[in-house]
């Protein structure tokens, strides 16, 4: 053995991902049944105007048939955006489906995400370069960006780089920003008579790529799991010091998936849930407030420790922030070529803060000086503020801590808070998937295969019945226009892949808001410990409690 392999990477690379049998058959022995057509997520009349080739298709299940189409393709792969537990898996799935549907195929991976589609930047992919990749976490066969691709010229050079490779396909690997670039290059593809297949797959370990046939997107299983681990340790860390209270941001930029499931995990004292705090309309003090009252109730029962979770993209959901940062991204897209928008994080501040309404900037001067600047940092390429950036789990310490020192002095509260912070994120997003990873991505990559081989263009690739064996599983295509809806980017109304936000009379809230309030003052904390890939069952193959919780009611 290398000694540059771990041992457990070296087991690893010789497991055999489970897949359905539908997806296992090689031999062609497998077809698609078209179902009713679809619309779209929201706004279906811009959708149909902007997408209409690919518009309006329907779900396609995969059951046993005859294939379409034979001999061998030629098929591209792009890895977009953050890295997710299992991306290695999908190439993997996608490699041997490819060869074992149409024989003598062959597999190119394009480097560092949409930028090298773009730019023409590759390599080709074989059996040999997979194999010290598989069932490995990270994206570092191929690499990843979140480059968009939104121009004409953009839209040309794919193309040029497609045709230029002799292309029939291409997967595009991705969340919801990165499927909407597959969606508007399949409509591309089809208008300008190029024969490339594009398949989106579902990735994000955010988890707000779900619905309409999606389960949950590939990773999102290993990073709670990974999350969920720290987050038990520091529970039982924080009640055998009882000194702390620890306040922990946890990644999901765009929806609380991933706090929910680490608080059904772990049972900590508080979880904020973003979607619940814009539902009820609470400000950012009343949000404190609430937080305070836990850590006050629980002082008056003699522990001054306690676990928060905080979503990172909080600040989002708080109306009033939510406001203001629409604000600052309209007046930072309209000046941005301003040399104060340019200049260093106080005369940007200045300058962006004075071209704010009386209530936003009200809202804004209100905010600690460091928070203010992260507000202002540069957005990602699809118009995203980058939430990872911002230290709400400190915001929220800070504030927490004014307001029981209010308290204290109008002798309202005995006992101590002193509160560490953390921030768990890139902690998981490259971690060893899974077993239900490796074995739900490969999956994926060998449905992505049957797509393509099928000439299935706009499709996003949709294994179900998860919470189930494997050998249960389902797949179909989901035509990529039926999951999009129309928001503002850049200032601009645009078509985009809906995110799937926690839903509120959902089984996964439902199960947390009926026990959170025994959860705040009794410690009823669980400790998940870490992934298991061997041994019992229930600890090796056990799914995680949003998607159980969710399955269940079925
Ligand atoms: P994707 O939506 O691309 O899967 O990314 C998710 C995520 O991990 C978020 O949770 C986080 O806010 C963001 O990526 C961080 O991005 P970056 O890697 O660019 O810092």
């Amino acid at each position: 053995m290398s000694q540059d392999v771990s041992p457990l990477e070296t087991a690893r690379l010789s497991y055999a991902p489970r897949v359905p049998p539908l997806l296992a058959d090689g031999a062609g022995h497998v077809a698609f049944r078209e179902g009713p057509a679809t619309g779209a997520a929201g706004h279906a009349d811009e959708i149909r105007a902007r997408f209409p080739r690919t518009y309006g298709r329907g779900i396609l299940e995969l059951g046993p048939g005859v294939a379409e189409g034979r001999g061998p393709v030629h098929v591209g792969v792009a890895l977009c955006g953050g890295q997710a537990p299992g991306g290695h898996n999908v190439i993997a799935g996608l490699h041997d489906g490819l060869l074992a549907a149409r024989p003598g195929s062959r597999l190119t991976g394009f480097l560092g995400g949409p930028r090298g589609i773009l730019s023409g930047r590759y390599r080709e992919l074989t059996a040999q370069d997979l194999a010290p990749y598989r069932n490995t976490g990270g994206f570092d066969l191929i690499g990843s960006g979140r480059h968009k691709i939104e121009t004409a010229s953009d839209f040309a050079a794919c193309r040029g780089s497609c045709e230029r490779l002799g292309l029939n396909g291409l997967v595009i690997v991705g969340g919801d920003d990165s499927n909407t670039n597959a969606a508007l290059l399949a409509e591309f593809f089809v208008s300008q008579g190029v024969g490339v297949t594009v398949v989106g797959v579902p990735k994000t370990i955010d988890g707000d790529i779900k619905g309409r046939g999606i389960e949950v997107s590939f990773g999102f299983d290993t990073a709670t799991k990974i999350y969920s681990e720290l987050v038990g340790n520091v529970c039982r860390d924080a009640k055998s010091a009882a000194k702390y209270w620890h306040f922990i941001k946890l990644m999901g930029r765009s929806a609380s998936h991933v706090t929910l499931e680490c608080a059904l995990a772990t049972q900590v004292n508080v979880a904020l849930i973003g979607e619940e705090v814009r539902e009820r309309g609470l400000t950012l003090d009343q949000v404190v407030g609430q937080v305070a009252d836990v850590v006050r109730r629980r002082a008056a029962a003699g522990k001054s420790y306690g676990v928060c979770l905080v979503p990172e993209g909080l600040v989002e959901f708080i109306p009033e922030l939510g406001r203001l940062i629409d604000a600052l991204n309209r007046v930072l897209a309209e000046h941005a070529s301003d040399p104060s928008v340019l200049s260093g994080a106080a005369e940007r501040g200045s300058f962006v803060g004075g071209k704010l309404a009386a209530g936003d900037r009200r809202v804004f001067a209100a905010l600690p000086g460091g928070i203010r600047s992260q507000l202002l940092e540069d957005r990602d390429a699809h118009g995203n503020v980058q939430v990872s950036r911002i230290d709400t789990e400190q915001l929220l310490i800070l504030k927490v801590a004014e307001q029981i020192e209010g308290w204290r002095q109008a002798g309202e509260f005995r006992g101590t808070f002193s509160a560490q912070g953390h921030f768990f994120g890139y902690e998981g997003r490259s971690a060893p998937p899974s077993n239900f990873d490796a074995d739900y991505s490969y999956s994926l990559g060998r449905l992505a295969a049957i797509l393509v081989a099928s000439s299935k263009t706009g499709y996003l690739c949709a294994v179900g019945n998860l919470a189930r064996p494997a050998r249960f599983w389902t797949a179909a295509g989901i035509p990529l226009t039926s999951l999009m809806h129309m928001e503002t980017r850049k200032g601009l109304s645009a078509p985009v892949i809906a995110k799937a936000l926690v839903r509120l009379d959902g089984a996964p809230f439902r199960a947390f808001a009926e026990r959170r309030d025994d959860w705040a003052i009794g410690d009823r904390y669980r400790y998940p410990g870490p992934i298991q890939y061997c041994g019992p069952s229930t600890v090796s193959r056990g799914v995680n409690e949003t998607l159980r919780l969710e399955r269940e009611k079925i």
